[in-house]
């Protein structure tokens, strides 16, 4: 087989072999294919797409390239195997959902062997947020992730080396030859590494909106249908929820005030937005996982869950689990605040009807929430914590933001973008749905 006849056919619009597309990936992989071909092949797939037999084959092929973890005979401390079901975000602003929903779902009997990600561009990490409670570390050994998943239902850890190499080579590749934005390469490098993580089921929230990586529904919906009906050719239980991203989530952007938030949230004394948004990806993966018949049976599981206060003392005790120190998260809550800090102010009187989540996450970048390139170092007391939201009445001069950054810089160089982010108007704005669409073949 040569390389160039693969291109040239995919090219073309042929629909490739399984032995094709193999070929590609493990001769990329195994340094024997030279990265302009590669390149080259990635264009042509850009333009001429992929059907979903070729997306199954990618995505098992690139899955295949690492280790895939067998959580099958882990069981907990009463004896139970599963359901091991996860949830995954294609990245949102104040999007920390998985932080409350663990504990959640966990608390009713589903098992979340989650792997997060990093902060990068406009979007925050899960591992930087947790990373920014004194001690806690996200480096779990193989043994370490299963032994806590046993003992708490769910633990936190990052993707190992060994988890889908080909994605680490493929994606470095597209980020530089403007093949990123690809659904069928978006939905093999996505679901590889989650199925890789050996969970049965998976919940994806596909979040759509000027703040989120899918601007319009249709793009979210394309992504959302491609990625459950390729997961669900694999085998796997998969649901796919589309949620809105125009304002950030919730009340708070960044690392250590989004911990912060998630404890409120399992207090009882969550944002709605963020809470419903929660709950139905809670609810979403007790039906996946088989706990749950409907949608709706699921939410009740959730909300009596979340009233019992288990979650809260899950959520304590992974962070004790995972290194991290309890009493001091506790005592620097509401406190960790950077020294530099100023006020967002309503420059008229009038209602909210615009807070730009991508503004804001560009912002955050400046601030020290997030990072432009991989080795840039977040800051944990640094962000923002919202007064108001969209639909909210304010007065001239109201506070509508506190905002913090790592220095005095920082808040100078992202204040233009912050101001500009806010929408002032003499009209309430219609509330746009927060669950745009499900899609699901369960
Ligand atoms: N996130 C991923 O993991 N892969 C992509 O291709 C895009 C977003």
């Amino acid at each position: 087989m040569r390389a160039v006849d693969v291109i040239v056919r995919k090219r073309g619009g042929a629909e490739l072999s399984r032995e094709e597309i193999a070929f590609i990936v493990s001769g990329y992989v195994d340094g024997s294919l030279p990265e302009y071909q590669v390149s080259a092949w990635l264009m042509a797939v850009f333009f001429r797409g992929m059907t979903p037999r070729e997306t199954a084959d990618l995505t098992e092929l690139m899955l295949h390239s690492g280790k895939v973890m067998n959580l099958a005979g882990l069981r907990d401390q009463n004896g139970r195997v599963g359901p091991f079901v996860d949830k995954h975000s294609t990245g949102g602003v104040g999007d920390k959902v998985s932080l409350i929903l663990a504990p959640i779902v966990a608390a009713c009997g589903v098992k979340v062997p989650m792997m997060s990600g990093r902060a990068l561009g406009h979007t925050g990490g899960t591992l930087d947020k947790l990373e920014s409670i004194p001690g806690y570390h996200t480096g779990l050994s193989e043994a370490e992730f299963r032994d806590f998943i046993a003992a708490d239902g769910f633990a936190m850890t990052g993707q190992t080396a060994e988890i889908v190499p080909a994605d680490k080579k493929l994606y470095a590749l597209r980020d530089v030859t403007g093949t990123v934005e690809s659904i069928p390469l978006i939905t093999a490098s996505i679901l590889s590494k989650k199925v890789a993580e050996g969970s049965e089921a998976l919940v994806f929230d596909v979040k759509c909106g000027p703040g989120a990586f899918m601007k319009s529904i249709e793009d979210a919906e394309a992504l959302a249908r491609s990625l459950v009906n390729t997961g669900t050719a694999m085998g796997k239980r998969i649901v796919g929820v589309i949620t809105d991203m125009s304002e950030p989530l919730g009340a708070m952007v960044g690392n250590f005030f989004e911990i912060e938030e998630s404890l409120d949230c399992l207090e009882g004394k969550g944002s709605a937005d963020l809470m419903e948004v929660t709950m139905r990806l809670c609810a979403w993966m007790l039906v996946a996982g088989g706990i749950a018949k409907t949608v709706e049976e699921g939410l009740a599981a959730c909300q009596a869950a979340l009233a019992s206060g288990k979650p809260r003392e899950l959520f304590l005790a992974n962070i004790a689990r995972q290194g991290g120190d309890v009493q001091r998260f506790l005592a620097l809550k509401g406190k960790y605040r950077s020294k530099y800090g100023r006020k967002l102010a309503a420059k008229d009187s009038g209602y909210i009807t615009g807070i730009d989540a991508y503004k804001i996450g560009v912002a955050g970048v400046f601030l020290g929430v997030g990072r432009d390139k991989t080795t840039d170092p977040v800051y944990p007391d640094v962000g923002f914590i919202f007064r108001h939201k969209v639909g909210d009445w304010v007065k001239k001069g109201e506070v509508v933001a506190e905002v913090y950054g790592k220095d005095e810089r920082s808040l100078e160089d992202s204040r233009e973008l912050i101001e500009s982010s806010l929408s002032i108007g003499p009209a309430k704005a219609a509330a746009r749905p927060l669950i745009v669409k499900e899609i699901t073949a369960l």
